[in-house]
């Protein structure tokens, strides 16, 4: 890709090559992007080997279509090839069982085809975000459509349904016994695709779940996934600018999963959900792990997130509001709002991932 860690050679020819490799590893996840929309991948890890025609037919595309995206995917290595030399309509592809857990199988904690859904919505309004650099002002999240919500609600899905009420509360014990308890109430802020909030009431039967977004199309993906999850009954979703002084309801907690940075008036809205806690209750944030300082030598997860910063994070926070944070929010950023937003303490909680910290804010 273009940037790495290692020392570049700082030539005209070792610049080419890089960009070449980032033009081919860009279109490789688009080509991501197509084969998981069009369930090549799945066709391939539920009936591979496949030819092309074979490929095609099971996922009603044209053949010539799916011969092309097999040739790219073999000489990415994403797919294996049984006989190179054979006639071109005649090669058999297959997904290599690991290879399949990260691109085909939805369940998997390793799933990460949304990624090129993710990326593929970042870039969408890319004329937008062009003018929003030159006027200094923003570009909404609506204007991001549906690959972005859905995306972003893909690729957490899994760990949000399977680990957050599962591993990952159980590991802060008095934030897990209070949800537990009979009459429990949680709120998640900026709810997207409402993942967290049906996990939630998944891991604690007794628990009522409050999920707030601001987006509408993402508050009937919601309520839709949760009916499908079969917990409608106890969470509910509603269109909110959770940095809204009036936001009513009293909670024993008040979880944001990957919202803070992207709050025009993040302080604004820690103060609303200090507001909002019941005595004993606490604001658990899950936002990006970054680096405490700017390092141009940071690794491959900061410059993803800078990635999505350019493009998407930044332009919808200011959009939003004045903040501009970004999707690279130092942990010193999640301090010192939560500071001016009153609390009285912030601990990072027992939450060994490599891509998210966890900020657990107590008043
Ligand atoms: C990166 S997405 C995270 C969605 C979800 N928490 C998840 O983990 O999949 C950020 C969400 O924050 C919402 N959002 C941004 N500003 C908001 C605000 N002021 N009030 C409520 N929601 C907001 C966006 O609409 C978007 O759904």
């Amino acid at each position: 890709m273009i940037a790495t860690n290692e020392r570049q050679t700082r030539t005209a020819e070792a610049l080419t090559e890089r960009l070449l490799e980032a033009a081919a590893s860009t279109f490789g996840l688009f080509a991501v992007y197509l084969g998981d929309r069009l369930g090549y991948y799945r066709h391939l890890a539920d009936a591979g080997p496949l030819d092309p025609g074979e490929l095609a037919r099971r996922s009603g595309t044209h053949e010539r279509y799916a011969r092309e995206w097999l040739e790219q995917q073999a000489v990415l290595g994403l797919v294996e090839v049984e006989h190179e030399d054979a006639p071109a309509q005649e090669r058999r592809f297959s997904l290599p069982p690991a290879h399949a857990a990260v691109l085909a199988d939805e369940d998997s904690l390793d799933f990460l085809a949304p990624l090129a859904q993710l990326v593929v919505g970042a870039v969408s309004p890319m004329p937008l975000v062009v003018r929003a650099y030159r006027a200094g002002t923003g570009v909404p999240f609506s204007e991001y459509g549906r690959d972005l919500r859905e995306g972003q609600g893909r690729m957490n899905r899994g760990m949000l349904l399977q680990q957050l009420g599962h591993e990952w509360l159980p590991a802060v014990p008095a934030l897990h016994g209070r949800l537990a308890a009979a009459g429990a109430r949680a709120a998640d802020f900026g709810c997207g695709q409402g993942y967290a909030s049906i996990g939630l009431a998944r891991a604690y039967p007794a628990l009522r779940v409050d999920g707030f977004d601001l987006d509408g199309p993402s508050i009937d993906d919601a309520r839709a996934n949760a009916a499908r999850h079969g917990v409608a009954d106890r969470v509910r979703f509603e269109r909110r600018d959770v940095s809204d002084p009036a936001l009513a309801g009293r909670y024993d907690l008040v979880f944001a999963c990957e919202v803070l940075h992207d709050l025009g008036d993040p302080v604004g809205a820690l103060r609303v959900a200090r507001g909002l806690l019941r005595e004993g209750g606490e604001v658990l944030i899950m936002d990006e792990r970054a680096g405490e300082r700017f390092a141009a030598g940071c690794g491959v997860w900061e410059r993803v997130l800078y990635g999505f910063s350019v493009h998407h994070c930044l332009p919808s926070c200011l959009a939003d509001g004045d903040a501009g944070t970004g999707t690279v929010m130092r942990p010193e950023t999640v301090r010192r709002y939560a500071q001016a937003a009153g609390f009285r303490q912030v601990v990072l909680a027992p939450i060994d991932h490599p891509f998210f910290a966890f900020y657990r804010l107590i008043p």
